[in-house]
């Protein structure tokens, strides 16, 4: 399974722009933590990349999300590894989380639209000018991006991660994909 097979699998069954980068976005930041923590850039890096997946194949039915995302990942050549951290990222099945790939995607995933809303109220909307300390801010306002699940996020610390130190690194690997992202 290379990077390119998912990526043309992703985009096959995935429209809508924004889910598309929000997809990258994740990928970014998994491959962050997992080089941050010895772990396989690749495998982890590729999960992110799949998770959603299904998000318009289930067309928000959350009692299949997910689930249809870890049948396909394994369609697709993903490791049971892979398609468990893609069937517990929705809390819906009551999954619970065991593996530190599983811990890493479940607060990747909220930590990207975080940072988005944060870019984007930005005059000039770009990642470049953000830093790790506004996005800190954000993250305390409880209104600001509210589906952005600061609970979710904050479990970086079942990582070993402070939260001030995931906040920065996924502010950093989402600059590092900056062009891709349209930020
Ligand atoms: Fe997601």
């Amino acid at each position: 399974m290379t990077r390119e097979e998912v990526l043309d699998s992703v985009k096959a069954n995935v429209e809508n722009e924004n889910s598309i980068k929000h997809m990258l976005a994740t990928e970014a930041i998994m491959r962050a933590l997992a080089k941050r923590l010895g772990e396989d850039e690749e495998e982890w890096g590729l999960t992110g990349l799949l998770h959603d997946i299904d998000m318009e194949l289930t067309g928000g039915d959350m009692s299949s999300h997910s689930k249809l995302g870890a049948d396909l990942a394994r369609e697709l050549g993903a490791s049971e590894t892979m398609a468990h951290a893609i069937l517990c990222h929705n809390e819906a099945h009551g999954v619970p989380l065991e593996t530190k790939l599983d811990k890493a995607l479940f607060c990747a995933d909220p930590l990207t639209g975080l940072i988005v809303a944060a870019v984007l109220v930005r005059p000039d909307k770009k990642l470049a000018g953000l830093e790790a300390k506004s996005v800190l801010k954000r993250f305390k306002e409880k209104g600001f991006a509210a589906g952005a699940n600061r609970e979710q996020i904050s479990r970086c610390s079942e990582l070993g991660l402070e939260l001030d130190e995931f906040v920065g690194l996924g502010l950093e690997a989402m600059k590092g994909v900056a062009a891709d992202l349209g930020l």
